[in-house]
């Protein structure tokens, strides 16, 4: 699960894909295009809405995305096109390229839909993230 700070929107990805899978057979992280909030926590706002949900993400902390991530990892969920295209920069094969989708697309296919960066906004914007990524990592289980 790919954001620009991992402290927002990847965060709450990663807590809610996480809620889902068996963490025996699905290894799930999350990472930020940009090295600014490198070993944060999560912003307080998305710890908040997933503890309204259920789930404590307070003890994830902001990486930074690497080439060495797809290595790591089959698939690399971004959310926004500008994660995307920061996230393709790093790729080097084919197969790199095509691990790389936009979340939203599971529930918009073909959209190209952004997850809208809560950051300089209100607490009900990442309420608004937290659903949008809950029904998306519902469709990604489904097709595990
Ligand atoms: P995120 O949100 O990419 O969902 O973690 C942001 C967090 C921090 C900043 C921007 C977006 N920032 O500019 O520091």
């Amino acid at each position: 699960m790919v954001c620009l700070g991992n402290i927002c929107r990847s965060p709450l990805a990663e807590g809610i894909l996480k809620s889902k899978v068996d963490s025996s057979q699905v290894y799930v992280d999350s990472a930020g295009t940009g090295s600014r909030h490198v070993g944060h926590s999560p912003d307080p706002r998305s710890i908040e809405v997933a503890k309204k949900n259920g789930l404590d993400i307070s003890q994830q902390r902001g990486r930074q995305f690497s080439a060495e991530d797809f290595e790591n990892f089959d698939r690399i969920f971004v959310m926004d096109i500008s994660n995307k295209e920061n996230v393709l920069k790093l790729s080097r094969t084919s197969a790199d390229k095509q691990k790389v989708e936009l979340i939203l697309n599971q529930i918009f296919p073909n959209e190209n839909v952004d997850v809208p960066d809560p950051y300089y906004g209100g607490i009900s914007g990442f309420d608004t993230v937290y659903d949008k990524l809950d029904q998306a990592c519902d469709l990604i289980i489904k097709k595990l």
